[in-house]
């Protein structure tokens, strides 16, 4: 596949990772890519790396549009390794770029690579650099989602460069949102969303303020995953979702979450769910032993209510249960209703460590319900009265 066109004389150069089933921990079964610009200008600048084992790709790529020695800027927006890890060969085979990052994406480069002789200007929100027809302005986003990110936007064309903002892990033939299968660009944005920027909700909404503030006039965004979003109603469709999602609004719905060892804790889960059913609830009722966590997190991200159940194993919250707890707690979701669940055999209170979680999340909460062994039917009609009271 050859450099593709985005606008006149600003190309794709990046690269397509087809087979990537897995990203620290976050399952990505539509792959994903890692989107890479190049700038043609008078002055010519490359907006962002690669993964290192990819490099060679987005070198062609380059190729096909200039020589490498013609480079005159690399703009770093996130060092995370998926965006920087060819950098030092790309130095290498081009010593002359000039590296453009902030003084957090400077720290972090010389944390990660020996950048000895390594050129570079230091750039703060609002500051531009001119190419000559196009220039970059930069707007930094601590912490959206580490301390060098931040976002690089050509006012000529109205193009921001939002690196792993408004991104997907999803690989497809097009670089196009609208060519691709907008309802899975969409869903995927969602997934990455709940699993790569849910405890930076805060951040989100100061980067979206701070776009508004500089008058961004924003009408493709080209994030650094993934597709991109062309044209007003693309941009708005994703600019509006984010905002929702930093500010933690939920569409009324419910997860039940829970694993089984017997079928206790799943009779459990199905009385939950039904009782959300009967309700007029939407719910979906995730099994971890068939859910991978990072799916069930984007199923959280809308939802009001959030149910966990785990059995009892060894006096401990079942290992997948336990896994996906650990997980919600550094994503950290706010503004939930949560409900504890679960069966033991003979020693109880392994519930509590998960209502213990849900508490520290700041969650609203019913007490936690668990049964000894297998729930029989007035058990299973207790619990229906009181799963009932998490929707008052
Ligand atoms: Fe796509 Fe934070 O790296």
């Amino acid at each position: 596949m050859k450099a593709v066109k985005v606008k006149e004389n600003i190309y794709w150069v990046g690269v397509k990772d087809w087979n990537l089933t897995e990203f620290h921990g976050y399952a990505t079964p539509h792959g994903s890519t890692y989107n890479s610009y190049l700038i043609n200008d008078e002055k010519i600048a490359l907006i962002d790396g690669v993964k290192h084992y990819l490099s060679l790709e987005q070198i062609d790529r380059i190729k096909d549009v200039v020589d490498l020695s013609k480079i005159d800027y690399l703009v770093v927006n996130h060092v995370e390794q998926d965006h920087s890890g060819n950098i030092p060969e790309l130095i290498k085979l081009a010593p002359q770029i000039t590296i453009v990052t902030n003084s957090a994406g400077k720290m972090a480069l010389e944390a990660h690579f020996d950048t000895e002789g390594w050129n570079f200007q230091i750039i703060k929100t609002g500051d531009s650099l001119k190419l000559g027809k196009h220039s970059l302005t930069f707007v930094t986003t601590p912490l959206l989602h580490w301390p060098d990110s931040m976002m690089s936007y050509c006012p000529e064309e109205k193009i921001l460069f939002s690196n792993d903002g408004f991104g997907q892990h999803y690989c497809t033939n097009t670089i196009w949102a609208g060519e691709a299968n907008f309802g899975m660009v969409c869903e995927e944005a969602k997934s990455y969303y709940a699993n790569i920027l849910f405890p930076y909700g805060m951040q989100a909404q100061k980067a979206l303020s701070t776009a508004n503030e500089l008058n961004l006039d924003i009408e493709m965004i080209a994030p650094s995953h993934g597709c991109i979003w062309n044209g007003k109603e693309e941009v708005s469709w994703i600019v509006s979702h984010y905002a929702k999602w930093a500010a933690a609004e939920n569409n009324g719905s419910a997860v039940v979450v829970y694993d089984t060892m017997w079928g206790a804790t799943a009779k459990l889960a199905d009385t939950i769910t039904s009782v959300f059913q009967d309700a007029g609830v939407p719910v979906v009722k995730r099994c971890l032993s068939n859910k991978h966590i990072s799916e069930v997190m984007a199923d959280i991200l809308e939802a009001k209510y959030v149910a966990i159940g785990t059995p009892t194993l060894n006096n401990e919250i079942f290992p997948r249960v336990a896994a996906f707890v650990t997980y919600l707690k550094g994503l950290a979701p706010k503004n939930k209703k949560g409900f504890a669940f679960g069966s033991y055999g003979w020693r109880p209170g392994v519930v509590n460590k998960i209502q213990a979680v849900m508490e520290e999340l700041k969650w609203e909460t019913i007490a936690p319900f668990e049964e000894k062994y297998t729930p029989k039917s007035d058990v299973l009609e207790k619990l229906k009265e009181h799963a009932k009271t998490i929707l008052e």
